[in-house]
């Protein structure tokens, strides 16, 4: 887990945040202080809105500082950090990760974005064409679970913060970017040692039951899998001829790990999407399928 402060500073200086270092983020007492982008209003007010319907698992936007920064509620827990801990790969992580992320679909079905709404990206998206991963988007959610972005506490997920990368969606296509990170969807020669023996199939089929997918939606999961990891392979290398930090990532070895990922999950397909198939598994919170 990272190494976060217990508060601010003795005189209450602000600290800094940093995970990978995309944004420079600062602790101020209660408050995270973010720097502000184009996105920032569309995302405090869809904020705002799952707050109003109970979600009480992402930060409070309170609007922006006198630097212009915005300000967040800085929310208590750990986040995990490379290398990531055992603990990470326990089943009862990815049930308690699949149930916040129903709950968060659930509280923003239905939010109307603003009419000026705008949406992040990676950098060096613009002249990037990729398949979509939908037909038709069915809400805005978060969009990007990587370790970084998921707070836990008591050992478990209890909060996302980080939705620099929220946007319409479908609700597959945003399990399927958790189910990524946490299943997770990589070639086993590529995870650390205590999940490279986890079973992939059955953790989708853990997520898929916490969640309550319906049929529909498990037998999308795959497919959207295997188009979102060839996506990733042409958006990163975008990203890495426009910033420097993802070209350190790229050159570092993601290249060829997405590469490996991507056949990994090509020939495990027919395996996985059977595994999704199927009565729910009994052991799990049943909540009415989407
Ligand atoms: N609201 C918050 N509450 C608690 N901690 C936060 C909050 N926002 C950010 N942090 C901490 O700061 C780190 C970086 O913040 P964030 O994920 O928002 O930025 P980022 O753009 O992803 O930058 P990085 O690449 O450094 O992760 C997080 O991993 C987390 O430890
Ligand atoms: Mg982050």
């Amino acid at each position: 887990m990272s190494d976060r402060p217990a508060g601010d500073g003795p005189a209450g200086e602000p600290e800094r945040l940093v995970h990978d270092g995309v944004s420079e983020v600062w602790r101020v007492g209660g408050t995270v202080r973010r720097p502000c982008r184009p996105f920032t209003a569309t995302v405090q007010a869809y904020l705002r809105h799952v707050s109003s319907q109970g979600v009480d698992f992402v930060p409070e936007p309170f609007g922006y500082d006198d630097q212009g920064r915005e300000v967040l509620s800085f929310v208590d827990g750990d986040v995990p950090d490379e290398p990531l801990p055992d603990g990470v790969w326990a089943g009862e992580v990815l049930v308690a990760l699949a149930r916040l992320i129903r709950r968060l679909h659930d509280a923003a079905q239905g939010w109307e974005p603003p009419a000026d709404a705008t949406w992040g990206s990676i950098p060096g998206q613009q002249d990037v064409v990729v398949a979509a991963l939908f037909e038709r988007a069915e809400l805005v959610a978060h969009q990007d679970y990587c370790p970084g972005n998921v707070v836990f506490r008591a050992g478990l997920p209890a909060a996302f913060i980080d939705f620099d990368l929220a946007r319409p969606t479908s609700r597959v296509a945003d399990c399927v970017n958790a189910m990524y990170w946490w299943v997770p969807l990589v070639d086993p020669g590529d995870r650390r040692p205590a999940a490279r023996d986890l079973d992939a199939g059955r953790r989708l089929r853990v997520f898929a039951d916490a969640y309550a997918m319906s049929a529909a939606q498990r037998a999308a999961v795959v497919p959207v899998a295997c188009q979102r990891v060839r996506n990733t392979a042409v958006t990163m290398a975008a990203a890495a001829a426009a910033d420097p930090i993802f070209a350190r990532w790229w050159a570092g070895g993601l290249r060829e790990r997405t590469a490996r990922a991507e056949q990994w999950i090509t020939r495990q397909a027919p395996r996985l999407a059977a595994a999704l198939d199927g009565p729910n598994c009994p052991a799990c919170l049943v909540l009415r399928p989407i």
